[in-house]
């Protein structure tokens, strides 16, 4: 269970890097559309579908350190109330699993959106609005000293 624990945190400690990239991609090439006018290309969808899916990939290894593997939730779901009183533990037991699931939501349902869109224009503004808003929120809940504790940027 050890090893699936560290194996696990290191996934998701590295795929944060794959959403960074391909959310901060998808928006600037989003950018770039908006103003050079151009059509959305299939580069365009592969970033969001980058996103996306390493957003669902990361939801997946986020849920099972919560229920399963981390100590710092399987102590805090032994007593929520306690839990909340100590800042780390609601910070991994709240604030970063609940509005990081909030950021996937808001990505998924803009991906969802810019499919059914036909416009370049529109799906260029979609990307830009509905990633950049979830980008916001992952970046904000990203382990690093400013809104919680602080992990390392790269874990080796
Ligand atoms: C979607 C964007 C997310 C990003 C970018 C992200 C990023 C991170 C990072 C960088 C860490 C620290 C890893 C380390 O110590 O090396 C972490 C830890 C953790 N994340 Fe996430 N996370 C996300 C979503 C989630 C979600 C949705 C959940 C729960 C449903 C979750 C649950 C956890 C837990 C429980 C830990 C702490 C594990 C421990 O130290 O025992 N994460 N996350």
């Amino acid at each position: 269970m050890d090893s699936l624990y560290t194996f696990s945190l290191y996934l998701h400690s590295w795929n944060r890097w794959i959403i960074l990239i391909a959310g901060l991609l998808s928006i600037a090439m989003a950018l770039k559309g908006l103003r050079e006018r151009t059509a959305y290309s299939g580069t365009n969808r592969n970033l969001s579908l980058l996103f996306i899916s390493s957003l669902h990939l990361q939801l997946l290894l986020g849920l099972l350190l919560y229920f399963i593997l981390s100590p710092f939730t399987l102590q805090a779901m032994n007593d929520f109330g306690a839990a909340m009183k100590d800042s780390t533990l609601r910070y991994w037991a709240v604030e970063h699993s609940l509005l990081n699931i909030i950021a996937v939501i808001l990505a998924q349902a803009g991906s969802i959106l810019i499919k059914r869109t036909a416009d370049s224009r529109v799906k260029h503004r979609k990307t830009l609005i509905w990633s950049g808003i979830a980008l916001l929120i992952i970046l904000l809940m990203i382990p690093a000293g400013i809104m919680g504790p602080e992990r390392p940027w790269f874990r080796f």
